[in-house]
């Protein structure tokens, strides 16, 4: 793989950091890409309980990737700003954040061929332009060229409240209780994990949004783009 001759803009953190808030807004403010990794996680793990594949099954789930045809479409119209095509019908996001997904999703992220199937759809999309692309391993495994690596954290009681909001947004009612345990036991097995755990790549600038919201965070990593590209640090944006 080589350096890139686009801006690649990398966005990783822990569940309900802000990630996928803030990687949307500065790609629809810098007229870029922008994928949100997890929903493809998210997708699969769909498939699976669609088709009632097992969760520990890594050759069953990489067949179930390449069979199902799944397609991401761009579109900065809708309100994720991609639709997920599989088998011809666009995956609703309250299933991809349903309680059912939620639970086996870190199961199915943490085989190793399962990440390679997805590695290569998202570096594909990575090719097509400047991107922001949010996750657990963009910056050390899919893009570790991109010239600009986030590392997002937040308290566990802002991430609760964040993804509490969220959730009831998209129609999930789930108590504050039930959700910091999930969010502190995804926390332990994406980082746990041997397959690109969730770490920050050296090179990232870390922000921590707990008491910073997601506006304030865009503009903090717009000057950290801004800093780069007037230094000439080889950013075609
Ligand atoms: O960001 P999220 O909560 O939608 O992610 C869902 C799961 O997918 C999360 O538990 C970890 C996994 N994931 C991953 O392993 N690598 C990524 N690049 C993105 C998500």
């Amino acid at each position: 793989m080589s350096p890139p001759s686009h801006l690649q803009i990398a966005i990783d953190g822990p569940a309900a950091s802000g990630k996928t808030t803030v990687a949307h807004r500065l790609a629809d403010r810098l007229h870029i890409l922008y994928l949100d990794t997890g929903a493809m996680y998210r997708t699969l793990a769909h498939l699976a309980l669609q088709t009632r594949t097992d969760a520990d099954n890594e050759g069953a789930l990489v067949r179930l990737w390449d069979g199902a045809g799944v397609r991401i479409e761009l579109d900065p119209n809708s309100p994720l700003g991609f639709r997920i095509n599989a088998g011809g019908r666009d995956i609703d996001e309250r299933i991809l954040q349903s309680n059912e997904v939620t639970a086996i999703v870190s199961t199915i992220a943490a085989h190793p061929r399962v990440r390679e199937a997805l590695v290569r759809s998202q570096r594909d999309i990575a090719a097509r332009g400047p991107v922001v692309m949010a996750g657990r391993d963009i910056g050390t495994v899919v893009l570790p060229f991109a010239q600009v690596k986030i590392f997002l954290t937040a308290s566990v009681e802002a991430r609760v409240a964040r993804r509490r909001a969220q959730l009831l947004e998209a129609g999930v009612d789930i108590s504050i209780h039930q959700l910091a345990q999930e969010i502190e036991e995804r926390d332990r097995l994406d980082r746990e994990r041997a397959a690109s755990p969730l770490v920050p790549a050296p090179d990232a600038h870390a922000i921590d949004s707990s008491t910073i919201d997601a506006d304030a965070v865009v503009a903090e990593i717009a000057e950290i783009v801004r800093n780069l590209q007037r230094e000439g640090g080889g950013v075609i944006a």
